[in-house]
């Protein structure tokens, strides 16, 4: 199959409204979608990403109201967080309507839900007529991708059309929130922190590990973020690397690294994170060292990435 790269979200769209799957971009990451009650076009992006089923999909949606098309209630805190930051960066976790397919939520009563920050993804909804089911664009355990050339690296040949929007805005995906029970919990850090949900719900949790919801969240146990090379948090960089070492970080890394990404903010660390582990493997960067950053704001999400990257 030939994939057609296009900045016309008409084409792209029409091609979502013919049964295609299309890669667009949001603000935090590229996802690939598919009508989110088309279990036949659904199926095609979870082999395209070859996902494992057991791994449920975000509802995408263009406006607040689209929600009750996917959920059956809208709780208090839902309610509270949707007011403050939709559209951006944040999913919710609410109890699914009978309108979203099993293969959507992996068998769950829950469904995730989205409404992205981003003009091309909105016009993208609006034109295929229905809220979108988007994971992120890559083959799964690859690290997302943030611009459409690294979608067409995974997914090249394999999948419709990707519409492109240049380099996404904060580089790291949604921040993933429950909003099933009486006290919100935070199921993934993102691009937006703990401390911004904080302002309007001051009693959100982070997950505990051993918990029930953690069972829930299928995403957290699965392989993730894994360039070829193996990574490793590092405090500072080494002054003598081994051979085909890489580094990404605030501090000024010696010659002995054979690629270097330096940042100076954290937030330029979150955008530039996955494309650095992508260049590295493009470059056969065996060892790839990470400063470690605190994990004030976007730094848990940063930390979060590095150490799944690290993982295995
Ligand atoms: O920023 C993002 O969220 C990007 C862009 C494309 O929107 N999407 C994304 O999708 O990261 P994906 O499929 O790569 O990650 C979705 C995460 C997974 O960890 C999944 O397990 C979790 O959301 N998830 C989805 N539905 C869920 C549910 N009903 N309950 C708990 N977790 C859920
Ligand atoms: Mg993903």
């Amino acid at each position: 199959m030939k994939t057609l790269v296009t900045e016309s979200v008409e084409i792209a769209s029409e091609i979502v409204r013919n049964g295609g799957i299309v890669a667009f971009p949001t603000e935090t990451v590229y996802g690939l979608g598919a009508p989110f009650s088309d279990t036949e076009a659904i199926k095609k992006v979870f082999d395209a990403k070859r996902r494992p089923q057991d791994n449920p999909l975000i509802v995408h949606i263009s406006t607040p109201e689209q929600i009750e098309q996917v959920a059956s209630e809208i709780t208090l805190s839902a309610a509270t967080l949707i007011a403050e930051f939709f559209p951006g960066p944040l999913t919710i976790v609410l109890p699914k309507s009978g309108a979203v397919p099993e293969l959507v939520t992996a068998g769950l009563e829950t469904v995730a839900v989205r409404m992205p920050a981003n003009e091309i993804a909105i016009a993208l909804i609006e034109g295929s007529r229905t809220p979108l089911v988007a994971p992120s664009a890559n083959v799964s355990g690859k690290p997302s991708p943030t611009t459409a050339a690294a979608v067409i690296e995974d997914l090249g040949g394999i999948i419709d059309c990707v519409l492109d929007g240049g380099q996404t805005r904060h580089g790291l995906e949604s921040t993933v929130v429950d909003c099933t029970g009486e006290t919100p919990v935070l199921l993934r850090s993102g691009s937006l922190s703990i401390e911004d949900l904080r302002t309007v719900c001051p009693d959100i949790k982070k997950l505990e590990p051993s918990s029930d919801l953690s069972r829930r969240s299928p995403g957290l146990r699965h392989r993730h973020y894994s360039p070829e090379a193996a990574v490793l948090a590092v405090n500072t960089p080494d002054p003598s690397p081994p051979p085909n070492t890489a580094f990404i970080g605030f501090m000024t890394a010696g010659e002995g690294y054979d690629f270097v990404v330096p940042v100076e903010t954290k937030e330029e660390y979150a955008v530039r994170l996955f494309e650095f582990l992508r260049e590295c493997d493009r470059r056969g960067i065996q060892l790839v060292h990470c400063e470690a950053v605190d994990e004030a704001g976007i730094g848990s999400a940063i930390m979060d990435r590095i150490r799944r990257a690290a993982a295995d």
